[in-house]
């Protein structure tokens, strides 16, 4: 079974982040989204892992994962020159794949339960069904495993129709009348029919070719796919509010652990982490949170579900429920919240007269005064 993670992408959705940097790196709790499902496929017995970068994201990603080694896997990267669907990056990653079964995992996605037991369901299932047992009805080998989640709002994911003996029958992508409210998690695993089907699709109305077309195609052609539904939380961290949703419950699991340097005169509550190098001088801080090496919260109060990033400044202010990337300042500001602050990012009260909001921001931001 080898590992395919796709972490190319337009990202348009996380923009203004996404013009300079890949979602996928964007820290939860501290740590890159990705590595997460890194981890996942290593915890799964995944040793070969492809991950699909796009040109202009795909260095960063590089420099950050390296040859996979210090996840315990390694690493092929696959360049896909142009976002043009989820079936796109299995095409382009038929060299890597082979003939092998994979297991597809969204760059941008997080699951709670992980990866192993769903691949381990696949396996077992196939073993099952290639070794039947004498006096038992064969089993139908599956050629795909999709797993479902329960959403409130299907309209804007892809989503399977199943019929009364509970099998796929049906997949939508984003439809606007969906046949149930199970969307599809980012998480397929698949063996190499999926490469038959992926030729004879052809791109959607939004120019992409789709998964979900393939798996239908999958389906049509007589093959089986089998579904789990998920349990535990699942996020596509693409959008800012469910990225910072992913990062209240990541914090959520924290120990607590000091290892900078907090003054006497600060208050530390709760699981913190203050990562060593960093500075904590007459500032509150209430965990859920986490302070990166080398920043300085100074005169402050970090409240619950806050991931700040390494070599912050944080002067005379308050966050809560927020991510701040690294080597951010935020000085005089009373209270900012459900924020996402990028890198090297200046946020301070200005003191100039005549009284105003000064802004020098990029293009496609969302700046709420209070
Ligand atoms: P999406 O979030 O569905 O797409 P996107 O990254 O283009 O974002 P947006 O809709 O905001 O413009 O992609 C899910 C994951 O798959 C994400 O990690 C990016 C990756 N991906 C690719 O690697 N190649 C692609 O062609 C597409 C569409 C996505």
């Amino acid at each position: 079974m080898k590992g395919l993670i796709l972490s190319g992408g337009a990202g348009t959705r996380l923009r203004p982040i996404t013009h300079t940097s890949a979602k996928q790196l964007v820290p939860i709790a501290n740590r890159p989204i990705l590595f997460y499902g890194i981890d996942d496929m290593a915890a799964a017995g995944i040793t070969e892992v492809g991950i699909v970068i796009s040109p202009a994201t795909g260095h960063e990603i590089r420099d950050a994962v390296g040859d996979g080694s210090t996840f315990g896997v390694s690493v092929t990267y696959i360049t896909q020159d142009e976002p043009l669907g989820l079936a796109h990056c299995v095409q382009i990653a038929h060299d890597f794949l082979g003939d092998d079964d994979f297991v597809m995992y969204l760059g941008d996605n997080m699951l709670e339960q992980g990866l192993a037991g769903f691949v381990a369901q696949f396996e077992d299932t196939r073993t099952a069904a290639n070794t039947p047992q004498l006096g038992e009805a064969p089993t139908v080998s599956p050629a795909a495993q999709i797993l479902l989640a329960e959403v409130d709002d299907p309209t804007s994911f892809g989503v399977a129709e199943l019929n009364e003996a509970d099998q796929v029958i049906r997949l939508v992508e984003k439809p606007s009348n969906p046949p149930s409210n199970l969307a599809l998690v980012g998480v397929y695993l698949f063996d190499k029919t999926i490469h038959e089907a992926v030729a004879a699709i052809e791109p959607s109305p939004r120019g992409e070719l789709e998964i979900t077309d393939a798996i239908q195609r999958l389906i049509d052609d007589g093959h089986t796919v089998v579904h789990d539904v998920l349990s535990g939380w699942w996020i596509d961290t693409g959008k800012k509010d469910p990225l910072l949703e992913c990062n209240r419950l990541v914090l959520d699991s924290l120990e607590q652990r000091i290892d900078g340097a907090v003054d006497a005169d600060s208050i530390v509550e709760g699981r913190v982490v203050v990562e060593g190098g960093a500075t904590v001088i007459n500032s509150t801080i209430r965990g859920p949170a986490v302070i990166g090496a080398g920043s300085v919260i100074d005169h402050s109060h970090i409240g619950p579900y806050s991931s700040v990033g390494i070599d912050c400044r944080i002067t005379r202010s308050e966050i809560d429920n927020s991510v701040v990337l690294r080597r951010s300042v935020i000085t005089d500001i009373p209270r900012l919240t459900d924020s996402l602050i990028g890198r090297d990012t200046e946020v301070e009260r200005d003191q100039r007269r005549p009284r105003a909001t000064r802004l020098m921001i990029g293009d496609h931001c969302h700046i709420g005064i209070e």
